[in-house]
């Protein structure tokens, strides 16, 4: 039995608590952030709303504090959205804890100071001074995992050994894990995808949407490769496993196939999804000074065409 702390109680924290306790670990789960998630997991029942269950009744909840990070642990997960990201680094920063650390995050960042994209492994260590850490991306709605469907996904780090020790941990029969030590590409095609899924979602038909998915797949093995990764990564569960599932399902392929009917983003936003976050989007915004000065323009015509529908708000031009 291990005993695991999970740092954010949204979608996927929470969810991820399930094969956690399966495995038979002591589940500790906070949550820094959100009122509405706060309430949810200190409430009697734990009832999850945005996954629409009660989570298990060995979960234990406990208030975010610097004490709490400094409990003995034998991992710590983080499942914050990338605006957590700088947050968490910062109150890790001085606890020179030992602790691996496995990021569920996905994102880019683009750091003005080195005029670099980071990966979150990047920013963690190179920012904040974290060590052993350990990113675990793939194909996963956090609904379908908290209903313990079949779930597969990769654990990335330079040692597989230490990956499959963190595995064993958390892995039940129906959460399959992969492992890779192509960290860089594997955190790089996860983020990407949610571009990507909202380009394939702007296809009208299947045939355009088919055609969009193939293009997609292709820039995102030359972009893998730009930032150092295994171009085969993006045949893998980081690659075009989550490309398959935000493409059939989610908000960044919601939000592309209005794209797609012509609206511009601004409009489709305030009209379709006020309050929904687009990730894509997000993502969009942070690595475009970056792709845009830096990147080869004729290699990725599908990037720059949805880079330059968002930050221009004009409508999305694709072939
Ligand atoms: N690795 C995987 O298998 C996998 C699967 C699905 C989602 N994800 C990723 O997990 C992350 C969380 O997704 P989710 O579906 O749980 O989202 P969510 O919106 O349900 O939860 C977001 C979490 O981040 C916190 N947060 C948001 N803004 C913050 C801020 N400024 N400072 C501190 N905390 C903040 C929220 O309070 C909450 O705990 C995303 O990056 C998503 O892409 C990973």
């Amino acid at each position: 039995m291990k005993n695991i702390l999970i740092i954010g109680g949204g979608a996927m924290g929470s969810a991820f608590t399930i094969p956690c306790i399966d495995n038979k670990n002591k589940v500790t789960i906070t949550e820094p952030y959100s009122k509405k998630f706060v309430r949810d997991l200190s409430s009697k029942n734990k009832f999850h709303t945005a996954l629409k269950l009660k989570l298990p009744k060995e979960l234990k909840y406990k208030k975010f504090s610097k004490e709490l990070l400094r409990e003995n642990f034998d991992l710590i997960v983080i499942a914050l959205s990338l605006s957590g990201i700088d947050f968490i680094g910062k109150e890790l920063k001085d606890l020179k804890i030992k602790t691996p650390i496995l990021v569920l995050t996905k994102g880019l960042k683009y750091v003005r100071k080195f005029n670099k994209i980071f990966t979150i492994s990047d920013q963690l260590r190179k920012i904040y001074n974290l060590r052993n850490i350990f990113v675990l991306k793939g194909p996963c709605l956090a609904k379908e995992l908290a209903r313990k469907n079949q779930t597969s996904v990769i654990i990335a780090n330079k040692s597989i050994s230490s990956a499959k020790a963190i595995g064993n941990f958390i892995s039940t029969k129906y959460y399959f894990i992969e492992y890779s030590k192509d960290v860089i590409g594997i955190e790089v095609s996860s983020a990407i995808k949610n571009i990507y899924s909202m380009i394939i979602g702007a296809g009208q038909s299947l045939n355009s949407s088919s055609n969009l998915f193939q293009k997609s797949l292709s820039e995102m093995r030359y972009l893998i490769k730009y930032f150092k990764g295994k171009e085969e990564t993006a045949s893998g569960l980081a690659g075009v496993g989550d490309l398959y599932v935000s493409a059939a399902g989610g908000r960044n392929s919601k939000m592309g196939s209005y794209l797609g009917k012509g609206y511009t983003f601004k409009l489709a936003k305030k009209k379709f999804m006020f309050n929904e976050t687009v990730e894509g989007e997000q993502l969009a915004r942070e690595i475009a000074p970056f792709v845009l000065k830096k990147i080869d323009k004729k290699k990725i015509p599908l990037m720059l065409a949805l880079l330059r529908a968002i930050l221009k708000d004009k409508k999305l031009k694709i072939n």
